[in-house]
Formats: C-alpha cells, sequence, structure tokens
C-alpha cells in the first residue's frame, strides 16, 4: 500500500538558518503579509489555549504553555500582495506550540522558550512539515515590531532604546533598523552585563551598522530615543511616562514593564488583534481598559487594519504611540511556511515517515 506512506519534512535549527531563517529583511515580508491578510480577514486564528500554573503574572515566574493554531489564505489578495512587494499566498494551516521557562537561561543555560511548528498539506491536512520553531517564533516578534516601525514610527527616526538585551532584543533591534531609514544610535541596556555583552557581539555579527551605546538605566536608554522596544521578564513596571521623548514610538513586547498610568500619555495603542489581547489579559493595553485607567477608544485598533488602509496610522509628528502585540500564530505560520518553502527548493531538512502503512 505504498500510496498511503506518510512522509513530512523535519527541519532542525540549523536547517531553518540554512533556509534563510536569519534574514530579517524576508521575514518582515513575511509578517507584513500576515498583518495584510488579517487587515483583509483572509485568516483563522482561535484563541491560543494556556497552560500556566497561576494567574497571568505567573507566566514570569513558572512560565507558560501556548498552543497557537491558525489559517492563512491569500488566493484572493495575490495581486495586492505582490503590488505591495510581499510574499505571495499561503492557503494552508498548522500550529505553534511553545513552552516558555523564564529560569531556564541563568538555571540550564537553555533559552526561556523553545517551539515546534506543525505546517500541514492544504489537500490532505497530513503534515507537510514539521520544523524547529524557536527560531521563527524569534524572528517574527522582532518583524512585527519592525513591520509597526514602518507604518507607525516617524519616518526620520534616528535613535532606538532597547531593554532587554536577550533573544527578543536582538531580533527586535534587527527588524527596526531594517524597518528604518535613518537610525544611528541604538542605546541598550539589560539588567544582566553578561545578556547585553552577547547582544553586541550578536549585533556585530550580524553586520549591523549602527552605534551602539551600553546605557546605565532604563531611563537612560528611553529617553531622547525615537524608536522603544522593551522585551524583558521583569515583573515590575520600570518605565516613567515623563522619559517619553514626543513622537515616540514605544514597542512593548513584555508585559509588565510599563505601568498602566504612563499609558494615559499616549496617543494612541495599536495592537495586532484586540480580541487575542483580551482573551490573554496579560497586556498593559488590556489591563490599563479593564482597570478603567484609560478608555477603550485609546485603542485605535489592530496593525493589520493599519497596513491595509482601514484605519489610520500616524497623523502627526509629535503623537506618542505604543504599539503592544500578544503575538500572532499568523505570523508564525506566514514565517514558517516562507521557510519550508525554501528547504524544499534547496533540498534542505530531513524526510521522516509518519507512518509507511497506517495500522487501523
Ligand atoms: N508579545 C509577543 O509577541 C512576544 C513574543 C515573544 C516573546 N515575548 C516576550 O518577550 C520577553 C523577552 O523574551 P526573551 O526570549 O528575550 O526572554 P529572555 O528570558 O531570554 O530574556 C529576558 C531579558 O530581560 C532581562 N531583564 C529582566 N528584567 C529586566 C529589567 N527589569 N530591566 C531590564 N532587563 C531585564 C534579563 O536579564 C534577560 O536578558 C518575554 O517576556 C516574552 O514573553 C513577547
Amino acid at each position: 500500500m505504498d500510496h498511503q506512506r506518510v512522509e513530512f519534512l523535519y527541519l532542525q535549527q540549523e536547517d531553518c538558518v540554512k533556509a534563510g531563517g536569519l534574514d530579517m529583511k524576508q521575514t518582515i515580508k513575511a509578517v507584513e503579509r500576515s498583518f495584510f491578510l488579517h487587515g483583509k480577514k483572509d485568516f483563522i486564528q482561535p484563541a491560543k489555549p494556556v497552560i500556566r500554573w497561576g494567574g497571568p503574572e505567573t507566566e514570569e515566574t513558572t512560565g507558560r504553555i501556548m498552543s497557537m493554531p491558525a489559517y492563512l489564505g491569500g488566493e484572493s489578495y495575490a495581486d495586492e500582495l505582490k503590488e505591495k512587494g510581499l510574499l505571495g499566498p499561503v492557503s494552508t494551516s498548522g500550529i505553534k506550540f511553545i513552552p516558555s521557562r523564564p529560569e531556564n537561561p541563568s538555571k540550564h543555560n537553555l533559552p526561556r522558550s523553545n517551539g515546534i511548528i506543525i505546517i500541514v498539506d492544504s489537500e490532505t491536512l497530513m503534515p507537510a512539515c514539521i520544523m524547529d520553531g524557536t527560531l521563527v517564533s524569534a524572528m517574527r516578534t522582532g518583524a512585527a515590531s519592525g513591520v509597526a516601525a514602518k507604518y507607525l514610527a516617524n519616518p526620520d527616526s534616528k535613535v532606538m532604546g532597547m531593554i532587554g538585551a536577550s533573544v527578543q532584543g536582538i531580533t527586535q533591534t534587527l527588524a527596526v533598523k531594517e524597518s528604518t531609514d535613518h537610525l544611528e544610535l541604538c542605546k541598550v541596556y539589560d539588567i544582566n552585563p553578561e545578556t547585553t555583552q552577547r547582544y553586541l557581539d550578536k549585533m556585530n555579527e550580524f553586520g549591523c551598522d549602527i552605534e551602539f551605546r551600553v546605557a546605565d538605566s532604563h531611563e537612560q536608554a528611553i529617553r531622547g530615543s525615537d524608536i522603544i522596544c522593551t522585551a524583558t521578564i521583569a515583573r515590575e513596571p520600570y518605565v516613567d511616562a515623563e522619559w517619553y521623548k514626543e513622537g515616540v514610538l514605544h514597542c512593548e513586547i513584555s508585559f509588565w514593564d510599563t505601568p498602566t498610568e504612563a499609558l494615559k500619555t499616549i496617543d494612541f495603542i495599536v495592537v495586532d488583534d484586540w480580541e487575542q489581547v483580551k482573551h490573554h489579559g496579560v497586556d498593559v493595553s488590556w489591563r490599563a481598559v479593564r482597570d478603567q485607567v484609560i478608555a477603550e477608544e485609546k485603542i485605535r485598533g489592530n496593525l493589520g487594519d493599519i497596513v491595509v488602509g482601514n484605519k489610520a496610522g500616524r497623523t502627526h509628528r509629535k503623537e506618542k504611540v505604543l504599539f503592544n502585540p500578544i503575538g500572532m500564530g499568523i505570523h508564525d505560520l506566514s514565517e514558517a511556511f516562507r521557510i519550508y518553502k525554501n528547504a524544499a527548493r534547496l533540498g534542505v531538512g530531513r524526510k521522516l515517515p509518519l507512518w509507511e502503512e497506517p495500522f487501523l
């Protein structure tokens, strides 16, 4: 029964790298594709189930395991995707399984999070590819801020403040650099100097040709910066709204860095998917609305609506804008699909059987 043999392409992280997984320019295109199709409503993305061993705040202590299923279309928008210089249709489904254990780096010399992604064959729904999702996850989260910078930052932004210099810090910086034309300086701050040094080494490895300055404090990194990214595992807020420069874009990637009160000084907030943000219940934008610190009207909407032109982005250079994504499975699928297609074309990875013949 040869025709019943099922095999899939297996990509370990090194294969993902060979297939272009570290190419931030292409990752941004893949992530913008998913924002675009989100704006066109050509996706399916059930709210993520989360396993955690306590309330939302325990995600930064004991951790969490998330499952992120998604379908992404694109066939009806092939011409528009092309016109925008994005990648073509996806028209398939997949899932990312992503556990996070915050003490992994200090206790086990392992990354905080690890991921596995499955992409299915759109005809049979059998697995077509199973791959490391750790790299995809880190790259796509950076790329989401890259897309936010493209649509929401002042175009002449020169200075970036990066708080948190670990995995996400690296990809945030690469993406912001890729999406801006005039970035000259990044001020970086992490409570762990060894992490900061590793970050500087990585920036060198990536050939990120801007000036890097190690800041002495959160305040120093934030004051005077046109674009700020916060990506830490802080459990207590440290951002002071007084430090914000006029016209700032703040990408809050982690969850507890900014006090809800600070959002009063923000002109408008953009998320990736407001329904998902509410469902997860951790993001500062949701907690500020829930606790009536700000009115829900301050949430301008989803970035995808701005990408397709259904909502306005920045209208004035003095506006202070917060981008506060919860992370979408359609980003993972879009980026993983790009890598899978590259790998298949280049003959990278290993084919593994799911079965030779189904037993039952
Ligand atoms: N919103 C999203 O889509 C999304 C996606 C992926 C990850 N994240 C979040 O991004 C955060 C960072 O992820 P990571 O993989 O880089 O984590 P990580 O554990 O590898 O690194 C966190 C870094 O934060 C630093 N840090 C902790 N407290 C700090 C403080 N008060 N000030 C400055 N630095 C501090 C640590 O020293 C460490 O270097 C996590 O909270 C993660 O959940 C969000």
